[in-house]
């Protein structure tokens, strides 16, 4: 009885998102955009990049967008600093020196309160004619031609936010992160050419401008309403949210790797609990395709790690207390599988959301530790 509730969970673990993960690939993916796709289309833009003890990398970004083969009339930058305590900001100021030819605004908060209410602060200084928003992290970096493959998509009036994928730089075991990264970037790009994606990466958020006025202040009840949470409220609004495949960024790989990803999945899974009802509750919300692609990533986000903890947790019992040699076995083969290294990933990955959800009951994380 036990054993085949065990086999049961299981199953059910690794068959879904396999399942989920073909169809996606097989069909979605294969879709074209149906979208009129402009090249020349060169929209004003504002980049907002938060700072928060970024003296390392700040040049570097400002450098980097710079850099962009994108007309430097048309862009506004905002760095929005939340009192760094180390010489971020001296460093902005130098950058702007250095660089008299692109627009930029410092802004200076005079205590942290966080990274929702640094962006939602820096929005009160986004210029009248801007067509889009994009956030950036600071430590994130483009090609040079990320924001032209970007913002070629907003030449559809249907298109509400543009994401891109991510690649480590500097990864001290090469591969493992970036399988990672493959399988959720073949998923983000099926939903996308779909519908739309409920998660976008804070490495490149472009939102509509016309669209973040709509919604007023980015919510609070998710440290991550940049990237996430925004993206599925502008899909819920019936707009796409898509990732797009042509470019992708950069950003390195940090130390405490493993506890950044529990923060980031404390974020997503309270993005998943909360951001449909709050936009019914706005009276925003317009029925679409975007709805089959939520409750899917509701379920693997939010219930499915659940089933293989539940799994194991009564696979050990059944070893300890009924000496059951099939859970024994069971058990034995999910241990050898961790050598393989999707597997791995997949087990990790399952082991962070649950840690997440737990860690949720007692802290969100809104400040992080820097
Ligand atoms: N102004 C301001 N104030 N900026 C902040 C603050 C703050 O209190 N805290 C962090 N930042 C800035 C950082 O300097 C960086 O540019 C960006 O916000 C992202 O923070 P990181 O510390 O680099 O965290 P991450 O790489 O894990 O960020 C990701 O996770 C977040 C959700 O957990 C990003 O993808 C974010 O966009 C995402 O919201
Ligand atoms: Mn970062």
């Amino acid at each position: 009885m036990l054993e085949i509730l065990v086999v049961l969970l299981v199953v059910v673990h690794f068959l879904v998102p396999i399942s989920y993960y073909t169809f996606v690939k097989s069909f979605w993916l294969r879709r074209p955009w149906g979208l009129n796709i402009d090249e020349n289309y060169l929209p004003y833009i504002t980049i907002i990049v938060p700072t928060y003890n970024e003296e390392e990398n700040i040049s570097n970004k400002l450098e980097n967008i710079y850099l962009q083969d994108y007309p430097k009339d048309r862009v506004e930058i905002i760095v929005v600093d939340s009192a760094s305590r180390d010489r971020t900001v001296e460093k902005v100021r130098e950058w702007m020196k250095a660089r008299p030819d692109i627009r930029v605004t410092l802004i200076e908060e005079p205590v942290r309160r966080g990274f929702i209410a640094a962006l939602n602060y820096a929005l009160q200084f986004v210029p009248k004619h801007t067509e889009v928003v994009i956030f950036t992290d600071a430590d994130s970096f483009w090609e040079r031609d990320t924001l032209r493959r970007v913002l070629k998509y907003f030449a559809d009036e249907r298109v509400g936010a543009v994401t891109i994928g991510v690649r480590y730089m500097n990864e001290k075991r090469p591969a493992v992160g970036n399988t990672y990264r493959h399988y959720f970037n073949i998923i983000r790009l099926g939903e996308s050419k779909y519908f739309g994606t409920p998660v976008l990466n804070g490495v490149l958020g472009a939102f509509r401008f016309k669209l973040l006025k709509k919604i007023g202040e980015l919510p609070q009840f998710t440290a991550n309403s940049n990237d996430s949470t925004l993206g599925s409220i502008i899909a819920f609004m019936g707009y796409r949210s898509i990732q797009v495949d042509e470019t992708e960024a950069v950003e390195p790989m940090r130390e405490d790797e493993i506890r950044r990803k529990i923060r980031r999945a404390q974020h997503l899974i309270l993005s998943f609990l909360k951001t449909k009802s709050y936009v019914k509750e706005r009276g925003v919300y317009v029925k679409t395709p975007f709805d089959k692609v939520w409750r899917m990533e509701w379920y693997l986000t939010v219930l499915n790690p659940w089933l293989l903890i539940a799994a194991m947790l009564l696979a050990m019992a059944g070893v300890l207390f009924n000496s059951s040699l099939v859970l024994f076995i069971l058990l034995a083969c999910g241990f050898m599988l961790l050598a393989v290294k999707t597997f791995r990933m997949w087990i990790i990955h399952q082991l962070i959301l649950v840690i997440a959800a737990v860690k949720n009951l007692w802290t969100k994380e809104l400040v992080w530790k820097k």
